[in-house]
């Protein structure tokens, strides 16, 4: 069985200026060990805005930090007013990007199409999506919770290449877990991630199903992270509420401690 890096990744959503944002990392950096980032990824992604202030922090304070971003446009450049490209965030050493996450989707009409095409422009300037899936709670109670997060799955990855399965990443997120503080079951949450990756076996091979690294989000805390973590189908967690939080998230990204 191939051994996969977790990855835990801090999701701010729209929170934080540039200079809260300073702030976050360096009391997340003061907090954390040394051991923390061993063997582990951990993404920080900030808003836009204070994407350029933490790349120079990562920078000259050396942290083994990556750095995320929440969202990009799928061309590189043009007449599209108000957003930003793959391109330019791979300048800005951006390494991973939330394609597809459900509050794009619900709010700003992000299709499968539009998520697809997104994770295309991202790995063409090799950088890593994250690309997320997850049900609403009416298709949960309809039964229809893996239909929906394979159909989001095939329609998001449709025609994705996956060379280094390192550089692929999927998330799944619950719609109704999240900022709810009502987690999945790790029973739900493995269920669903032993799904996808079933499905990345299908749309790829075993090889690349067995070393792509699926995340649950949804509520994760310093009090759950361990269990969830403990699952075999779960390589980490995309962190939004609790990634606010210097000591909160400390405590996730040691859930090895
Ligand atoms: P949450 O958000 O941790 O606040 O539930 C997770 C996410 O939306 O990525």
């Amino acid at each position: 069985m191939t051994e996969r890096r977790p990855i835990i990744a801090g999701n701010w959503k729209m929170h934080k200026d540039h200079l809260e944002a300073i702030q976050l990392v360096q009391r997340l950096a003061y907090h954390l060990d040394e051991s923390d980032y061993e063997g582990q990824d951990i993404v920080v992604a900030p808003p836009f805005v204070a994407l350029r202030s933490i790349q120079t922090l990562i920078d000259s304070d050396r942290l083994p930090l990556a750095l995320g971003a929440q969202n990009c446009h799928w061309e590189a450049e043009g007449a599209f007013t108000g957003e930003v490209s793959a391109a330019m965030l791979a300048r800005l050493d951006v390494a991973y990007v939330i394609c597809g996450h459900s509050e794009r989707r619900a709010l700003f009409g992000e299709t499968d199409e539009i998520v697809n095409r997104k994770v295309k422009a991202v790995q063409k300037q090799h950088l890593r999506p994250i690309v997320c899936v997850g049900e609403t709670l009416e298709e949960r109670q309809a039964g229809r919770a893996e239909e929906v997060v394979v159909g989001q799955l095939r329609g998001s990855l449709a025609g994705v290449k996956v060379v280094d399965p390192e550089e692929l990443v999927l998330a799944y997120e619950p719609v109704w877990a999240i900022g709810t503080g009502e987690t999945a079951t790790k029973e739900d949450a493995q269920e669903l991630c032993a799904a996808i990756r079933a499905e990345l076996a299908e749309l790829y091979d075993d090889a690349t199903a067995e070393a792509v690294r699926i995340q649950y989000g949804g509520s994760v805390k310093p009090g759950n992270i361990r269990e969830l973590m403990g699952e075999p189908d779960i390589d980490g967690a995309l962190v939004g509420g609790a990634s606010l939080n210097s000591d909160d998230f400390a405590l996730i990204v040691g859930w090895r401690r």
